[in-house]
């Protein structure tokens, strides 16, 4: 046999694993996605089997983060679905009084693109002033990117116009291909560790929550308990964000879809 064969076994216990922590459901179809996120793990560890994986996990509460890190999905990008983004511009215009700090949450936000795009419109519209945005995740490495927001330019990064030149740097010689997101931004931006299975930190309300993209990993009963979560962060009347291609359909959570093509919900 294959020394690093993937058992049935195994790959049960590691997606058992995977979703008692992370709330992650993976089916024996993700058996080849987990075997090629975790075998250079074992590799780089020098185990020879997934069964000496597991037992390494077993007694090492690191090594189980470090492997939720490698099996959650981190791809984003900014302005990811930019209906999304033309909505909280109009939500600005059309409702936001000046009262109070306008707060957004990009719950599950990987490596900081979305928040940053969110933070960019508020700046655009409010300056640098009176709003705030949270950025949250379960792994603590993308944080870490966020954080530092530094992105090579790729071919996916794509900004309404003038907002590269008026929230961001373009890095020079040894950070040429980069962009650096401006500090006056990021100083109304923060990020934290936040699981959406667990009980979620004193973050306040939000006035509007994007919850996009991490949905499509849970299964009912988690994404019920990931809703409930974050939506008792969700001021009455305010906006639940999800993904164009998620729903909350089926969880009996009771909000109004205010644009059905948008995935836009309002908190009654
Ligand atoms: C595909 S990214 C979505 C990023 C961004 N929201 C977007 O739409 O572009 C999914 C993120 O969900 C995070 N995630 C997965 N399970 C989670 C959980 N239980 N709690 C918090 N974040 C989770 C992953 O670490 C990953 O960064």
């Amino acid at each position: 046999m294959n020394a690093c064969a993937l058992t049935n076994e195994e790959f049960d216990a590691l997606s058992g694993i995977v979703y008692r922590r992370a709330g992650i459901h993976l089916p024996q179809t993700k058996r080849y996605l987990v075997y090629n996120r975790l075998i250079n793990r074992l590799r780089k560890l020098q185990l020879i089997s997934f069964g000496q994986y597991l037992d390494y996990i077993s007694k090492r509460d690191s090594e189980l983060r470090v492997m939720i890190d490698l099996i959650t999905t981190n791809e984003t990008y900014f302005f990811r679905e930019p209906q999304h983004f033309d909505f909280l511009e109009e939500v600005l215009e059309t409702e936001y009084q000046g009262k109070n700090p306008f707060r957004v949450w990009s719950a599950a936000c990987s490596t900081g693109e979305e928040p940053y795009s969110i933070a960019m419109v508020l700046a655009h519209r409010l300056g640098f002033q009176g709003w705030e945005v949270v950025g949250s995740d379960i792994s603590e490495s993308v944080l870490e990117t966020a954080r530092q927001g530094v992105y090579l330019i790729n071919s996916k990064m794509k900004f309404p116009e003038g907002y590269l030149k008026a929230f961001c740097l373009k890095g020079v010689r040894n950070n040429s291909g980069k962009i650096a997101v401006g500090s006056q931004l990021k100083r109304s931006v923060s990020f934290i560790n936040i699981n959406l299975c667990e009980e979620v930190p004193r973050i306040g309300l939000f006035d509007v929550i994007f919850l996009r993209n991490v949905m499509i990993y849970f299964d009912l009963d988690t994404k019920r308990l990931a809703l409930a979560n974050v939506l008792s962060h969700l001021k009455r009347g305010g906006y639940l964000i999800v993904s164009h291609t998620e729903s909350i359909l089926g969880t009996g959570i009771d909000l109004e879809l205010i644009k059905k093509r948008s995935s836009i919900y309002r908190k009654a």
